[in-house]
């Protein structure tokens, strides 16, 4: 009996070491000796040229110590009616995604790439604006965790998301979605921050059409550096207060060393105001040597999102927003505006500071505007008068 139990164990053990922890494509869906070689191998080696075929979801939550070194590809099947319906639901913002990956002390290298298959879900978008198109990565309830040197291309949507993270740090990265139709590369975000803290973004390329970086509710000591950011909708704080009976807090951010080209926005903070929505606080800010060219609005406060002039003096924003530095913001805008600070009445903004502030219009006169704020920093002098309503 014994010596039968003792032969058991030696053959289950000789499995597990059998498990490959350097995977090759297997042909058809990969996911499955995916999910089992981060389960049982502490290192998980994709080699240079191998590319995996990942068909089903990756739920990869609750790991500790895991080293995927991805050197080769994952790619996720085009198989658009089976990722809808079985995509990872997020519950924030109606999102889903392929990948959800959490633990503790995990890190993702290699030189390697994740490709989303984007185009059909590009073109898809286009005749269906409710399809729901799946975040590449999103790191879930992870802390001690690092994303280095890998290259994500063709996102279907947002490519990160960190949601419930702790001690994040992305480094190196290249981010690309181009579409070869005509159909947009729409709400492909570098990253979205949620829930999270100790959140870094750093040394990284991003060719994209939608927020470079995007610190959504409970973002908090957030440091984003040394980013080169095209094509997209800039570094975004929000919108934030849009659920009722939500309290969105982003606190402790600098975003410093950007440069932002062909974008809709380089520094913005949005939230919502109107009836019946939510609530929050903005504070300690900073963003600091942006180097613009041709962003639409390169400097944006907008404390009235999505709300009208008449709703927004009716009902102020109840996000609160307060020390905030635009320093060292040069370059050039796409038309006349170069800064736009638009604040709720009744004082919903303060201490808000703009230093060396030298963005010019491409040609004429360059326009700055606010409202219902006292700008103050060295900078001040180039904003009008500021209306103040309600
Ligand atoms: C992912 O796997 C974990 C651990 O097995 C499980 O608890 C969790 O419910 C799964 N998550 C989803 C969204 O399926
Ligand atoms: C659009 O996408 C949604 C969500 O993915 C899906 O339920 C719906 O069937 C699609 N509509 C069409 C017309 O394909
Ligand atoms: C923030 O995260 C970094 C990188 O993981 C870590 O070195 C640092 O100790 C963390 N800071 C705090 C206050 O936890
Ligand atoms: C600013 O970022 C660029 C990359 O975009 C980098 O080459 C440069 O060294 C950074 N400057 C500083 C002062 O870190
Ligand atoms: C930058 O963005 C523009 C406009 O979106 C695009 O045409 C161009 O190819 C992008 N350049 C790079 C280097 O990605
Ligand atoms: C943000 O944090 C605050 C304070 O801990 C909490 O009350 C609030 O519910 C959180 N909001 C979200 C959206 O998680
Ligand atoms: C403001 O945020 C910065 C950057 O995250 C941080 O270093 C600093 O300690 C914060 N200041 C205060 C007063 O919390
Ligand atoms: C601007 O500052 C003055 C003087 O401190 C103050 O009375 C006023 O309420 C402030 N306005 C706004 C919009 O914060």
């Amino acid at each position: 009996m014994l010596s039968r139990f003792l032969s058991v164990l030696i053959f289950i053990h000789a499995c597990l070491a059998a498990l490959p922890c350097t995977l090759q494509a297997t042909g058809g869906d990969d996911a499955p000796q995916l999910l089992s070689a981060m389960q049982s191998c502490s290192v998980v080696t994709i080699p240079k040229g191998v590319t995996l075929s990942v068909g089903t979801r990756l739920n990869m939550t609750g790991l500790s110590n895991k080293h995927l070194s991805l050197k080769g590809t994952i790619k996720f099947t085009p198989d658009i009616p089976y990722w809808t319906g079985n995509a990872f639901f997020i519950p924030f913002q109606t999102q889903v995604t392929f990948w959800l990956l959490g633990g503790k002390n995990l890190r993702v290298d290699g030189g390697g790439t994740l490709d989303g298959s984007g185009q059909i879900w590009y073109d898809t978008f286009a005749s269906n604006s409710s399809l729901l198109r799946p975040i590449v990565l999103t790191l879930f309830q992870a802390t001690d965790v690092v994303v280095e040197n890998i290259n994500m291309i063709n996102g279907p949507e947002w490519f990160n998301l960190v949601n419930e993270g702790k001690n994040i740090v992305y480094n190196n990265l290249h981010i690309d979605a181009r579409s070869t139709s005509s159909h947009r590369i729409s709400n492909t975000d570098g990253w979205n921050i949620y829930r999270s803290d100790n959140v870094t973004i750093q040394n990284s390329v991003i060719n994209n059409g939608d927020d470079c970086v995007a610190f959504k509710p409970n973002a908090t000591n957030v440091l984003v550096s040394n980013l080169q950011c095209n094509g997209s909708h800039g570094i975004s704080v929000g919108s934030l207060g849009q659920f009722p009976d939500m309290f969105d807090i982003v606190e402790n951010v600098l975003a410093r060393n950007v440069t932002m080209t062909n974008a809709q926005n380089g520094a913005r903070i949005k939230a919502w105001a109107g009836q019946g929505v939510g609530a929050g606080r903005v504070k300690n800010i900073t963003f600091q040597h942006f180097v613009e060219s041709k962003v639409d609005n390169p400097v944006v406060i907008d404390q009235c999102y999505m709300t009208s002039a008449s709703a927004c003096a009716q009902f102020p924003s109840n996000v609160f927003i307060s020390d905030i530095f635009f320093n060292d913001i040069s370059g050039t805008s796409s038309g006349s505006l170069v800064a736009a600070l638009s604040c709720s009445p009744d004082g919903r903004c303060s201490d808000i500071n703009v230093n060396d502030f030298t963005v010019k219009a491409p040609s004429g006169t360059s326009k700055l505007t606010c409202q219902n704020v006292n700008v103050t920093g060295n900078a001040a002098s180039l904003f009008p008068t500021c209306t103040i309503t309600g």
